[in-house]
């Protein structure tokens, strides 16, 4: 199948604190979108990347450094929430790609080897997505106080890439739009729409860099990575 990779880039990453957009932020010379392109170029199963950007990040975005790779798209303008950013992307993509994968560009350092895995999973499968056990004891809280404990071995936190078969994944976008039901993630309208999504074990590396801790964490694995 012809796969394509939608690479989520529009959030504003408030939580980072300071005035540059999070995917614009570098981390050791190299800003988190280059990071995130490089990473899921060095997947040769994608046939098109088609970035989400904000429309006030197109002239940062020209000045990026970026592989002269032809399977890059110019980036989309996303929109005022996630599920919008994912929706822009999705309506640059020919039809032609029937395969699609949405990952955040804030996990820049996703590895080729687990792309691959749920690629082929969601491929077999219709839908699939990263994820890793949670290593702490997970609390459904309500008002300020436990409302329930669920089981610590059935809890996963999902990452992305989160795949599907083109046509599962528009149905539940339509059907989410229909409902008003706005998702944190892909494989939540997916579910919405009733249709399982397998889950495939990731990496605790390919987290979502959200706070200035984050950053330090990133920037201390790249310079492992680069040393080994
Ligand atoms: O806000 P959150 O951390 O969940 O965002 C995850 C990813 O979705 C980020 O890479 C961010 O740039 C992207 N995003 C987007 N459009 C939005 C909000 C978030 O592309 N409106």
């Amino acid at each position: 199948m012809r796969t394509a990779v939608i690479v989520l880039a529009a959030g504003r990453g408030e939580r980072l604190g300071g005035k540059t957009p999070k995917a614009f932020v570098e981390i050791a010379g190299r800003t988190i979108l280059e990071r995130a392109l490089d990473s899921l170029m060095a997947f040769d199963g994608f046939d098109r990347l088609q970035p989400v950007i904000s429309r006030e990040d197109f002239d940062r975005y020209a000045e990026l450094d970026l592989p002269p790779d032809p399977r890059l798209a110019p980036p989309v303008a996303g929109g005022a929430e996630r599920q919008d950013s994912v929706a822009a992307g999705l309506a640059a993509l020919p039809e032609e790609f029937e395969l699609l994968a949405i990952h955040d560009a804030a996990r820049c350092r996703v590895q080729a080897g687990d792309i691959a895995r749920v690629v082929s999973v969601a491929e077999e499968f219709g839908a699939a997505l990263l994820a890793v056990p949670a290593r702490d004891t997970v609390k459904l809280v309500s008002d300020g106080a436990v409302a329930r404990t669920p089981e610590r071995a059935g809890c996963w936190l999902a990452q992305t890439p989160q795949v599907f078969h083109r046509g599962l994944y528009a149905e539940a976008l339509a059907k989410a739009e229909a409902d008003g039901f706005q998702g944190t993630d892909d494989a939540e309208l997916v579910e919405h729409l009733g249709a399982p999504v397998r889950v495939v074990s990731g990496n605790p590396g390919n987290f979502k860099i959200t706070s200035p801790e984050d950053l330090i964490a990133a920037e201390r694995g790249i310079a492992q990575g680069e040393a080994q």
